[in-house]
C-alpha cells in the first residue's frame, strides 16, 4: 500500500501558492480547488492528504505528528521553536520581521523600551542581543495602533510591502530577520516515512523560485 503523507498547509493566499508547488511537483489533489469549506482533501493515488489549518497552527500539527509535514513561516518557527525538522526554504511568502515606530520617535536608552508585538520571543531575543531592557506588551493583532495610542514606543511585527506602516504614519527602524515559508517535518515521520517525505522535498525543491 502506498504511504500516505498528512500535509498541513497554511490556510490563505500563501497556502494556495504552496499547494500549487506541491501540485506541480506531482502531489496534486484536484478536489482541493472546489469552492467549498472542507478542510481535508485526499488523493490516494498521489499519496497525500492535505489539511488547511491556521498558519500559526501548522507547526503544532507537525510537532505532534497529526501532520507528517507542513509549511510554516520562519516567524512561527522562531517564535514557537517547535521540535520539528526544517527541510527546505520555499522562498515564497517573503517578508521581514522589523522594528517600527512613529516617525518622530527618539529612543532614550536610559528608559525601558515598551515593545508591542505578537512575537514576544523574537523581540526578547533581539533586544537581549542588544543588551536593551524592554517591556513586552503582547497583542494579538492591529499592532500598528499601539505606538499611535501611546501604548508602546515601538512595535516588532511583520513587514511585507510596508504599506501598513506607511498608512499608519509609522516607519521601519531595523530589520530583525528575513522571513519566508519553510517545509517542516515531524521527527518520527521523517524516519518512518523518509522515502515519501524525501520525494516531496525533492519535488518542491525544483519549484523554489530564485532570489
Ligand atoms: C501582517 C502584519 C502587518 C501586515 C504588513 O499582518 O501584522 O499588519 O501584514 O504587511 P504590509 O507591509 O504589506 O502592509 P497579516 O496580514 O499577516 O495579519 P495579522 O493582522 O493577523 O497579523
Amino acid at each position: 500500500m502506498k504511504t500516505m503523507l498528512n500535509v498541513a498547509l497554511p490556510k490563505g493566499r500563501l497556502g494556495e501558492k504552496v499547494y500549487s508547488m506541491f501540485a506541480t511537483a506531482g502531489f496534486e489533489c484536484p478536489s482541493i480547488l472546489e469552492p467549498n469549506r472542507k478542510l481535508i482533501f485526499e488523493n490516494e493515488d498521489a499519496g497525500v492528504r492535505y489539511f488547511w489549518v491556521k498558519p500559526s497552527d501548522v507547526a503544532i500539527y507537525v510537532e505532534r505528528g497529526a501532520a507528517d509535514i507542513g509549511v510554516a513561516g520562519k516567524d512561527i518557527l522562531l517564535e514557537y521553536a517547535p521540535d520539528v525538522f526544517e527541510l527546505l526554504d520555499l522562498n515564497v511568502g517573503r517578508c521581514r520581521m522589523a522594528v517600527a515606530a512613529k516617525k518622530d520617535f527618539r529612543d532614550n536608552p536610559e528608559r525601558t523600551l515598551r515593545v508591542a508585538t505578537k512575537f514576544a520571543r523574537i523581540a526578547r531575543t533581539y533586544y537581549a542581543g542588544l543588551g536593551r531592557d524592554i517591556d513586552i506588551i503582547h497583542l494579538n493583532g492591529s499592532i500598528e495602533i499601539a505606538p499611535i495610542l501611546g501604548l508602546s514606543d515601538v512595535i516588532v511585527d511583520i513587514v511585507e510591502t510596508g504599506k501598513t506602516l506607511l498608512e499608519n504614519d509609522l516607519e521601519p527602524l531595523e530589520t530583525i530577520v528575513p522571513i519566508s515559508a519553510r517545509l517542516i517535518a515531524n521527527k518520527a515521520s521523517f524516519r518512518f516515512k523518509s522515502a515519501a517525505i524525501e520525494a516531496v522535498a525533492q519535488g518542491l525543491k525544483a519549484q523554489v523560485p530564485a532570489e
